[in-house]
Formats: structure tokens, C-alpha cells, sequence
């Protein structure tokens, strides 16, 4: 292997409190779908759908994590890195969504928790990364009030059982992927193709994020909570005039909605506008709900976005990388990104979430030369630094992803991980990235 090369900064200009983790979400990498009492999520319904998944695959066994689970610890333990950001499936531990709770399906998180707490690995949990209980679907999902309760339910019980174990605590992740890909575009579950509904979902969503903040509040008074959102910077693709006015009603439904509305309680009135007869219907006590106080936002980022009237996009237009995703390699948009929400709505803290890449993976000799994702990592790494020198509070950042995983509706053809995983025979492989990282986090202190 070639010497693994040093970045330009080390762990200590991060300072000793910094956050390092890696992520992965329930539905991606735990398998065991019909074990131990779990019962199908709308992803389960959504990837038996003709044409949905790209390679026809689904989450039955994923990276069977859920059997592999010590095996899992133990590589990220090997990783150095201080914490890990995961997702409870809520179909496993209440596989109606309402009712009974699964005690089998609390075990696997309580094992999964004291995994970390025996290797030092602070737990970062997030409630909701997209898996939702499909009879809760079967009842009108995330259109139906009463699912805001049950997710209040839910969110409740999770802290009585595992709240003061936990670093911190995430509602949802990614409000806007949720209801737009899933309401409005339908590329993902529930696969529903109607702009209105997914404008009262994004709705619902805050309100059901504002509702289980309350309920966690009272329970675990101490708990770090907060939301994570998908953002990135958003430039028109022209001097059109028509680009430069979508590139503005894009970031206010990406970025100033979510942000808006939990900073000042507010939808932003140029989105609303735009909307339309598509706005939400919105109840007297929702913005008040939904504005609580946050401990964090965590931030999803990968790329910066371009809008377009005309031709749909290229990222390869700007002459930078483009990764297996068609996704252009722009660190410096992450930096754009922190300082921006920093300067507009000065959050108390912020965390990168999320960042990583897709490439063409190849394993050779029990090796895997990820040498383009590395170098992704120690860019954006560079980028968080950056934005941290200049005051901005960003105090974690998580590599997405630990495995390679079910990577949505494209299947298991895009490798995110830092692992590799054999889908044959589930063998995991550390990457070049994953040594690399280690040596960063063991050595460079
Ligand atoms: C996300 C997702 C991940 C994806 C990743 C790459 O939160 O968007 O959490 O599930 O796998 O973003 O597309």
C-alpha cells in the first residue's frame, strides 16, 4: 500500500471537546427485517415495488448488522473515533407503531448501547431516519394526526429507556428528503406523487419534531436534542433571471423552511407565496410548538446544488470531481454552509452529521484503494476546520458511512462506507479511508 499521506492539520486544532463519530442509519445496514417480532416499515412495502430500487434489491439482510452487531463495535472502536450516530428502528421495538412494544427490539438497542459504553463510544441516537412503521402508513402516515402522537409515544419511550445513556438525541433526519422525495417526488417511500401533501408533511414533520422535544424535555432534562437537515449552498445555473429566482425558492424549501420556522417560528413568506394552494394547513399552536429551543442542528452535507429552468443540471459542468452519486466534490461548500447558518440564525451548536462519498470500489488482494474517498474526508474535514476558525460552533463532525450499506432506491450499487462489505458472504474489509482516518485519530492527537 502507498504511504498513507498527512493531512494539513491534526485532530488537536479541533480541540479535545470536538465530536468525532461515524454514522449509519437502522433500515441501511441492520437486516434481520422479520426477526424477533419486527414487523414491516414503509421501506420494506416500498422496495417490493416494481422499478423503485435500482438493482431490484431490498433491507432483508442489508449488512446484517443486527446479527454482526460486536463485530460492528469493535471496527469502529478500532476506528478511534469517540461516537457514533445510529437509528432505531421504530418498527422493531413497536411494530405497529402504536401499542405493544417489543422488548426483543429494545434488547438489540440496549446491547448496541452497552456495546459503546464498554468500549468508551459516546451514543448519538437518532429517532426517526426514514423506516416508518407501515401500519402507521396503512392509517394515512405522516397525513394523520394521530401519528403525531404516536411518534410522540415513541419518542417518549425511547428516553425513559435509554435517555441518560445517550450524548445526544436527533427527531428526525432529513424533514426535507422525507417529504419531498417521498410526497412530492415519490422516488422514495411511501412513493406518493402530490406537492401538497408533501408541504403538509414537511409540516407535520416540525410539529411532530416540536411535540417529542417537549416530551423528551421532561424526561431527560440534560439530554442534548435537536434535528438534523440535508443543506447545501444553492447557486443558479445562470445569469437567467428565472434561474436566480428558483435558486432562491430552492434554498427557502430546503434551508429557511426547517430553519425558519424552528429560529423564528416562521415559514418564510417568499416560499409561501411560491406555494401557493399547496401551503400547509397550519394549527394555532404549531409554530409555537415547532419553535422550541434546540441543543443542536446537525448538518447533512455533500454537495452544493445548482438551480436550473432549463437543462437539467451537470455537475461536471464546474470541472470538479463528480462521485459515483453524480455528485461534484465541493468542500468549500460546506464552510459556505456552517457560516451562513451561523451568521442567519446562530444556532447554539452545530454538527456535521453526515459527509462522505460514493465511488467505484474495487477489492483486490483483501484491499481496498479508496484513495478519491479519503481524499473527500480530509478536505471536508478541512472545511469544518475552517469554518470553526472562524467562530462559527461546530463541534462534531460523522463520516457517512461506516459500511458499505442499502443505499436507498439505489440499492446496494453505491459504496459509502469506509468498510467494504461483501454482499455474498457479509466479510467486512477496512478501506484505505478507514486506516487512514484511524491513524488520524490514534496518532495525530
Ligand atoms: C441521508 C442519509 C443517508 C444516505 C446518505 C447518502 O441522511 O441522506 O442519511 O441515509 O445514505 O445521505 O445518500
Amino acid at each position: 500500500m502507498n504511504q498513507l499521506t498527512e493531512p494539513s492539520f491534526s485532530k488537536a486544532d479541533f480541540g479535545e471537546k470536538f465530536v468525532w463519530g461515524v454514522a449509519t442509519a437502522a433500515f441501511q445496514i441492520e437486516g434481520a427485517a422479520n426477526s424477533d417480532g419486527r414487523a414491516p416499515s414503509i421501506w420494506d412495502k416500498f422496495c417490493e415495488k416494481e422499478g423503485a430500487i435500482a438493482d431490484g434489491s431490498d433491507g432483508q439482510i442489508a449488512c446484517d448488522h443486527y446479527n454482526r452487531i460486536e463485530e460492528d463495535l469493535d471496527h469502529i472502536a478500532s476506528l478511534g473515533v469517540n461516537a457514533y450516530r445510529f437509528s432505531v428502528s421504530w418498527s422493531r421495538v413497536q411494530p405497529l407503531g402504536d401499542g405493544a412494544w417489543n422488548e426483543i427490539g429494545f434488547a438489540f438497542y440496549d446491547r448496541l448501547i452497552s456495546g459503546l459504553e464498554r468500549r468508551g463510544i459516546e451514543a448519538h441516537l437518532t429517532l426517526f431516519h426514514w423506516d416508518l412503521p407501515q401500519a402507521l402508513d396503512d392509517r394515512g402516515g405522516w397525513i394523520n394526526e394521530d401519528v403525531l402522537d404516536c411518534f410522540e409515544g415513541y419518542a417518549r419511550e425511547i428516553c425513559l429507556r435509554f435517555g441518560d445513556r445517550l450524548a445526544s438525541i436527533c427527531t428526525f433526519n432529513e424533514p426535507w428528503v422525507i417529504s419531498i422525495l417521498g410526497y412530492e417526488q415519490g422516488v422514495f417511500a411511501p412513493g406518493v406523487q402530490d406537492r401538497s401533501l408533501a408541504m403538509q408533511v414537511a409540516h407535520n414533520l416540525l410539529v411532530a419534531h416540536g411535540r417529542s422535544l417537549t416530551a423528551i424535555r421532561e424526561i431527560n432534562t440534560d439530554l442534548s436534542a435537536g434535528i438534523v437537515l440535508n443543506m447545501s449552498p444553492i447557486y443558479p445555473a445562470s445569469e437567467d433571471p428565472l434561474d436566480i429566482e428558483k435558486a432562491t425558492i430552492d434554498d427557502g424549501l430546503l434551508v429557511r423552511w426547517y430553519m425558519d420556522a424552528i429560529f423564528h417560528g416562521r415559514y418564510p413568506e417568499d416560499v409561501m407565496a411560491f406555494l401557493g394552494q399547496d401551503r400547509p394547513t397550519i394549527s394555532n399552536t404549531d409554530m409555537s410548538d415547532i419553535s422550541q429551543p434546540v441543543d443542536f442542528i446537525g448538518v447533512n452535507y455533500y454537495t452544493r446544488n445548482f438551480a436550473s429552468t432549463g437543462n437539467p443540471w451537470d455537475a461536471s459542468s464546474t470541472g470538479n470531481q463528480v462521485t459515483d452519486m453524480g455528485w461534484e466534490v465541493y468542500p468549500q461548500g460546506l464552510c459556505e454552509l456552517l457560516t451562513r447558518l451561523h451568521q442567519d440564525y446562530n444556532p447554539d451548536k452545530l454538527m456535521v452529521t453526515e459527509n462522505g462519498a460514493a465511488f467505484k470500489d474495487v477489492l483486490k488482494d483483501g484491499r481496498v484503494e479508496d484513495i478519491d474517498r479519503q481524499t473527500y474526508i480530509e478536505r471536508h474535514m478541512a472545511a469544518t476546520l475552517d469554518a470553526r476558525r472562524m467562530g462559527v460552533p461546530v463541534d462534531g463532525y460523522f463520516i457517512w458511512s461506516l459500511l458499505d450499506n442499502f443505499e436507498w432506491a439505489s440499492g446496494y450499487e453505491k459504496r459509502f462506507g469506509i468498510i467494504h462489505v461483501d454482499y455474498e458472504t457479509l466479510e467486512r474489509t477496512p478501506k484505505r479511508s478507514f486506516l487512514w482516518l484511524t491513524d488520524f485519530f490514534k496518532n495525530k492527537g
